[in-house]
């Protein structure tokens, strides 16, 4: 799904692949706004065409289920050029996939760009890509977005769509 309504708070959230870590933040962010009464569009897409039309990666869906998050049912799918005017905000999960959102970056009407961890208070901070890892790394990547997606919530509940990263 990549239109997201007018004037409804919106977040995309981008990675490489669109099979690990943005489709872990997109859940967790979902689930963290679902519990708050947060009442947004949440999608999530990749820079690469790797894996369109792909399922997360099963330790992907595995940690995200061990934390009561089913996010079996994402398909990859690519940043498109209407992504940038179709959310309130893009969030990247490293600074290649930054670069990459930016490189697309139509010249006027673009939603804010920033770092996921800016809302953590690192906006320097990758999350590191656990695609080459172990389960663990997974479990780690899970706990890092869900966090960032707390504060994320938290931030637009006080601020709404004038929060800034
Ligand atoms: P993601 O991880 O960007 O977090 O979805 C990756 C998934 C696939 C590949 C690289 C990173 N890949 O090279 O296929």
């Amino acid at each position: 799904m990549s239109n997201a309504p007018e004037n409804k708070l919106s977040v995309l959230f981008v990675c490489l692949g669109n099979i690990c870590r943005s489709p872990m933040a997109e859940g967790a962010f979902r689930d963290a706004a679902a519990k708050a009464g947060l009442d947004v569009h949440v999608d999530s897409a990749g820079t690469a065409n790797y894996h369109i039309g792909s399922p997360p990666d099963p330790r992907a869906i595995a940690a995200a289920n061990a934390n009561g998050v089913d996010i079996s049912g994402a398909q990859a799918r690519q940043l498109a050029d209407s992504d940038f005017r179709d959310f309130t905000y893009i969030f990247a999960l490293d600074k290649a996939n930054l670069a990459g959102i930016r490189a697309r970056m139509p010249r006027q009407g673009s939603a804010p760009i920033a770092m996921l961890l800016s809302a953590v208070g690192q906006p320097d901070e990758p999350v590191p890509d656990p695609y080459y890892g172990d389960d663990s790394d997974f479990d780690d990547c899970w706990a890092t977005v869900s966090e960032a997606a707390e504060a994320l919530v938290a931030r637009m509940l006080s601020d709404g769509v004038n929060a800034r990263f």
